[in-house]
């Protein structure tokens, strides 16, 4: 498979600007001491969301899961599982048996009223779509255990129970706050009158669920990571270092670790290396002065940043002999999924990008223009990729593996044609020889980490 092999000799192409707008996009580049320096700051800020007496007012929250096992491939039974909170709203059906596993799932559409309205209208809605699954796939006389992949930040006290601590990712239901998500579920499951064939076993974070279900199959999974709408990171961390931790120890003397490093530099760590287009989108967006790291990495944010970039190429009058257009204006018309598009072109090739900025209303587009766009685009993913790099060698580093595997999942990593080489090629320069560590894409981690959740904390587990 192509994403788990290391050694795959791969030239990332690079597009040559024009020098003054290398020059004037000099902030986007980030020089391998930036990256130090920011190991150094996320690390700092790992250790203050780890321990008791600093993370009350710490940043990087690492909030203890209640997974304390990993995965052993002998794990079996029927379970259902949601997703939410990635680009799409998604409930599954899956079996596992031992070394093998057999999935149906249904993607749901989230109305933007229900993203940003009361907490009950979301969950009755999930509810609602879960119940269309049930008749769908002929569930009603069954009763099974649920695994639901929540992906915002959550207060953990238990493997099912987990208080809402904010919203991301576009998402604004704050009456909610303070509240059981699962209580929540349950509440909607019993208004729809479906409680009867759903058991809520494990509430957990995507990137758990990525992390769990790359375990599964890499006995060195240690990391579990999100390049998607949002982005963030898990990993397996000693129970003496996770003193926030307040359950029983099962044994196995870990737990898994929720960063939510995508609230890295909310306090204005990372001030030193964002630029004026990234302090823009967080003004304009639904959260700001929250997620200041997700907004210069994830999905959600990629294309914006790549039309504010434009923006700044066109009034400096290095783009475009400074023409604009009204939906070069506008707020989120460049998508996220143009950047890979573009980049996915062979270098020299501009169709895509040229029929991408016509849709947009430009006309009389150069091959110059074409390619300075296209290095825009470089510019924005290779800073989201690097700093994805610093980050996972900060994990790396903190759990002091010599062998390691990281699984990762998410819209942009598995889009992007780059964002893997990109990852790999500065983490070489970043991890401290001698370790040795490999990406390995999570093949559907969500729905399956949430299964194998659920699968061990019910009974079916051996
Ligand atoms: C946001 C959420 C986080 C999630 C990530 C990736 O950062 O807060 O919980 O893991 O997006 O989906």
């Amino acid at each position: 498979h192509k994403r788990t092999c290391m050694c795959r000799p791969l030239n990332i192409p690079r597009t040559k600007p024009t020098p003054e707008v290398l020059n004037l996009l000099k902030d986007l580049q980030l020089t391998d001491d930036n990256l130090k320096q920011y190991m150094k700051l996320l690390m700092t800020d790992i250790r203050k969301g780890l321990a008791r007496a600093t993370h009350p007012t710490s940043i990087v929250k690492c909030y203890p899961t209640y997974i304390q096992d990993l995965p052993t491939g002998r794990e079996t039974g029927k379970y259902l599982a949601l997703d939410l909170g990635g680009t799409n709203f998604r409930v599954l059906v899956i079996e596992l048996e031992k070394n093998h596993f057999e999935m149906t799932s249904r993607t749901f559409v989230i109305p933007q009223d229900k993203m940003v309205g009361s907490g009950k209208d979301l969950f009755d809605h999930v509810a609602a779509c879960l119940h269309v699954f049930i008749k769908e796939q002929k569930l009603e006389q069954e009763c099974l255990p649920l695994g639901f992949t929540y992906s915002f930040p959550l207060v953990q006290e238990a493997l099912n129970k987990g208080i809402i601590e904010r919203w991301t990712k576009g998402f604004k239901c704050d009456d909610v706050l303070g509240r059981d998500v699962v209580q929540l579920l349950q509440d909607s499951l019993v208004r729809r009158g479906i409680q009867k064939n759903v058991k809520i076993q494990a509430v957990i974070n995507d990137t758990a669920g990525t992390l769990m279900s790359c375990a599964w199959k890499s006995p060195y999974c240690r990391i579990g990571l999100i390049v998607g709408t949002g982005t963030n990171a898990c990993y397996v961390e000693k129970l003496t270092n996770a003193e926030m931790f307040n359950g029983p120890n099962k044994g196995s003397g870990v737990v898994l670790i929720n960063c939510e490093w995508g609230a890295f530099g909310d306090d204005g760590t990372l001030n030193f290396i964002r630029t004026p287009e990234d302090i823009q989108i967080d003004e304009t967006s639904i959260n700001p002065g929250k997620q200041i790291h997700e907004k210069m990495i994830s999905g959600m944010y990629m294309g914006e940043l790549v039309r504010l970039l434009i923006l700044r190429c066109v009034k400096a009058r290095l783009l475009f002999g400074g023409r604009d257009s009204v939906d070069l204006n506008q707020k989120d018309k460049f998508q996220t999924k143009y950047v890979s598009e573009i980049e996915a072109q062979k270098p020299g090739n501009h169709d895509r990008c040229k029929a991408i900025l016509e849709n947009l209303g430009m006309q009389n587009l150069s091959d110059q223009d074409l390619q300075n766009v296209r290095f825009i685009c470089e510019c924005v993913s290779r800073r989201a990729a690097h700093m994805c790099a610093a980050g996972l060698s900060t994990l790396i580093k903190k759990t002091e593996e010599k062998r390691i595997t990281i699984g990762i999942d998410g819209s942009v990593y598995r889009h992007h044609p780059y964002f893997h080489y990109l990852m790999m090629e500065k983490m070489k320069v970043l991890v401290k020889p001698g370790v040795v560590f490999d990406l390995m894409l999570s093949e559907d981690g969500s729905g399956r980490g949430a299964a194998l959740t659920a699968a061990s904390a019910s009974s079916s587990i051996y």
